[in-house]
């Protein structure tokens, strides 16, 4: 691998002990020039390799700012950052784009599909921008939709598909690169019940299947199937508990 990433100074790797995601005291402040938010306030987290985090708290309490500084769509103010054993911090907008290809796999609440882009075409994307050669990201993509369901519905645009398979695409989108994590930002939270527990049925086989789940939730029925619920307020964490222990 030829990562444009420096090693930990003592040269221990994050992976080696286990966690894919380690942050310490990680600062965000949003600076709109007029007033300036403290979105962080000093965040402490490790997540383990296969573990399957829910991110909870109330509105505006900093959960998308964190799950985007875990994704590096953002960077943070200050703190560390270590994402399998890998600097991020500090890291420019290229460096960053980079890892984040690789190494993540996003789920938004609006589906974030390309709308003039069909179901195969979304899922080809990541590869596109990964380099993997077209034969390849085409067979890939196809398995990948075929994983979620969706072998019967390859060249449909999004608006022709609906909610829960809009959401499918996005998840065989998501793993379409192999990523070491898969994160999701409210992946529930523009479905319908039956759909949003299709949705999260999908996600938890993930997770059986070995993956590292990070999940933004105020869905109890999604944030209950997690391993792991971690409660944000204000910025910072207040309580981190293994599910039903
Ligand atoms: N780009 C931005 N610029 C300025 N302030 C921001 C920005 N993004 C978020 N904020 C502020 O940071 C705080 C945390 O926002 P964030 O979106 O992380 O909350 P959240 O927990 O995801 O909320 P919700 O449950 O409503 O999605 C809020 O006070 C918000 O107004
Ligand atoms: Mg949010």
């Amino acid at each position: 691998m030829n990562w444009p990433l420096t090693r930990r100074k003592n040269g221990s790797a994050g992976a080696s002990n286990g966690h894919i995601i380690e942050m310490r005291s990680i600062t965000k402040v949003y600076d709109t020039g007029k007033i300036q938010v403290e979105a962080l306030r000093g965040i402490d987290l490790e997540v383990g390799r296969g573990e399957f985090v829910a991110i909870v708290g109330p509105s505006g309490s900093g959960k998308s700012t964190l799950l985007n500084l875990v994704g590096c769509l953002d960077t943070p103010s200050d703190g560390d950052y270590f994402l399998g054993g890998e600097v991020v911090a500090g890291l420019d907008k290229d460096q960053l784009a980079d890892v984040r290809n690789r190494r993540v796999g996003f789920v938004f609440q609006n589906f974030n599909l390309l709308p003039q882009l069909t179901a195969l075409e979304n899922v080809e994307m990541p590869m596109l921008f990964g380099g993997v050669g077209r034969k390849q990201r085409r067979q890939r993509a196809l398995e990948q939709l075929e994983k979620v369901g969706l072998a019967d519905r390859v060249d449909h645009k999004p608006t022709e598909l609906s909610g829960g398979q809009m959401q499918r695409v996005a998840i065989a989108r998501a793993l379409a690169m192999e990523p070491d994590i898969i994160l999701a930002d409210e992946p529930t939270g523009n479905l319908d019940t039956g759909s949003g527990s299709d949705v999260m049925s999908l996600l938890s086989e993930l997770w059986e299947q070995g993956r590292t789940l990070v999940v933004v939730t105020h869905d109890k029925g999604l944030s209950k199937r997690a391993g792991r619920v971690v409660e944000i307020r204000d910025g910072a964490v207040v309580q981190d508990e293994v599910n039903g222990g």
